[in-house]
């Protein structure tokens, strides 16, 4: 069974109770990172521990949420081998794995509503990497990534 690592910050809670069940109704093993209080807690502290996950292999795909879904991703993003989009509509999910072979899928919480999540939950799940051209392209941004590192 596919493991998803589902990571969220306070202002995600609600919407995570409706997502989880929905997303192990589509048949996956999901691993919940985030938090489910109220109160007020840091989102990179939770991005990284989504990206540590899916880098290392202990879960296929990521799923962040934020306010704004910017700061959890930008956390993500600084995890070595993670490409984390933060989208709010269909299409922009659809290619984030159709041509930029995204894992982490980032949304905000206090951008878009529950049901728009799950359409974007379902483009980035059910879309497979195209390859080809694509996969040169996204090759060149891992290069940025290696030419980078800081080695730490
Ligand atoms: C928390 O108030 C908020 O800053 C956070 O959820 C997110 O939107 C940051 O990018």
């Amino acid at each position: 069974m596919k493991k998803i690592v589902f990571g969220n910050d306070h202002s995600a809670v609600q919407m995570k109770k409706e997502l989880i069940p929905y997303i192990e109704g589509k048949g996956y093993e999901v691993v919940n990172v985030g938090t489910d209080e109220e109160k007020s807690i840091d989102y990179p502290v939770v991005g990284e521990m989504v990206a540590n996950m899916v880098a290392s292999g202990n879960a296929d795909f990521g799923i962040a949420v934020c306010g704004t879904g910017l700061g959890i991703s930008l956390a993500c993003n600084k995890v070595n081998g993670i490409r984390a989009c933060v989208c709010s509509d269909a299409y922009t999910a659809r290619y984030s794995r159709l041509h930029n072979n995204c894992n982490i899928l980032c949304f905000g919480a206090r951008v878009i509503g529950v049901e728009t999540a799950k359409m974007l939950i379902d483009e980035f799940l059910d879309t497979q990497f195209e390859g080809g051209r694509h996969a040169r392209r996204v090759d060149l941004i891992m290069d940025i990534e290696r030419r980078n590192r800081s080695g730490q």
